[in-house]
């Protein structure tokens, strides 16, 4: 399928100051390590076949793209994120020159109608400051029957989460279960699944080693990562 990508975009000044910052003290790198415990999971699950375009929604350093081309042979990817610097950094991690890291904003996709077959996001969503606007974009460009993989770890029973909204200058949306299911459908999206996938990856020390630096408790740290994880709710294109 041949995708046009056109620009300029101007995206959100506090996501650009918050991410820049980010990718430039390697917590891009940082975030794929921490990210992949899960994200692998999700991705093994997309339906995508060999030759497809796969569009990634704040793509931070592109490891979700570069992971499709090499297990799953999609034609291309094309990755966008609102910070400059990660984009420059995704594009030094690959010389694949089926992938492309694009600077832009997920409210206003450059792509035409019907475009896309399938759209991945891992941890980016809830930075949107009109969730409902990017779920609308993304069924205009989604081709009938495509998918859009949207995986978040801050959302409403994740409940130790909550506290990241303060460390961080970009307004976050934090939702539940149900308000996700019931936004993908007012944007015309089906719901296709929607599950947690639990983060085993994480090593929780034993109970005498807690607080940590990082954990008031050990009970805590088990709710975040083996009790919720990731929420993966899959849209599906009509
Ligand atoms: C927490 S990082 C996650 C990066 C990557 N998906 C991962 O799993 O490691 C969120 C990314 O979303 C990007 N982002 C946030 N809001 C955005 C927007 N409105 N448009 C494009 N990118 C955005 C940020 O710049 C940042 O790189």
């Amino acid at each position: 399928m041949d995708v046009s990508v056109s620009g300029p975009f101007i995206g959100s000044m506090s996501v650009q100051a918050e991410f820049d910052e980010w990718a430039a003290d390697d917590r891009d790198r940082g975030m794929e390590r921490k990210h992949w415990h899960t994200a692998k999971d999700a991705l093994a699950k997309m339906p995508v076949e060999a030759g497809e375009t796969v569009l990634d929604l704040g793509t931070g350093s592109g490891y979700a793209l570069r992971a499709l081309r090499e297990t799953r042979e999609i034609g291309r990817g094309i990755g966008i994120d609102g910070s400059p610097e990660m984009v420059r950094n995704a594009r030094e991690y690959t010389d694949d020159d089926r992938v492309s890291f694009v600077h832009g904003d997920f409210h206003r996709l450059p792509l035409a109608d019907d475009s896309v077959d399938h759209f991945w996001s891992m941890e980016a969503f809830y930075y949107a400051r009109e969730p409902l606007a990017v779920l609308r974009e993304i069924e205009r460009v989604l081709e009938s029957g495509g998918t859009f993989f949207c995986g978040v770890n801050f959302f409403e029973e994740s409940e130790t989460t909550h506290e990241w909204q303060e460390s961080i200058g970009v307004e976050m949306q934090l939702w539940d279960r149900k308000r996700y299911r019931e936004a993908f459908r007012e944007a015309g999206l089906y719901v296709s699944s929607q599950e947690t996938i639990p983060d085993e990856e994480t090593e929780i020390p034993p109970v005498e080693a807690f607080p940590t630096d990082s954990w008031e408790s050990r009970e805590a740290m088990v709710d975040r990562y083996r009790t919720w994880g990731t929420l993966l709710t899959v849209g599906v294109a009509p």
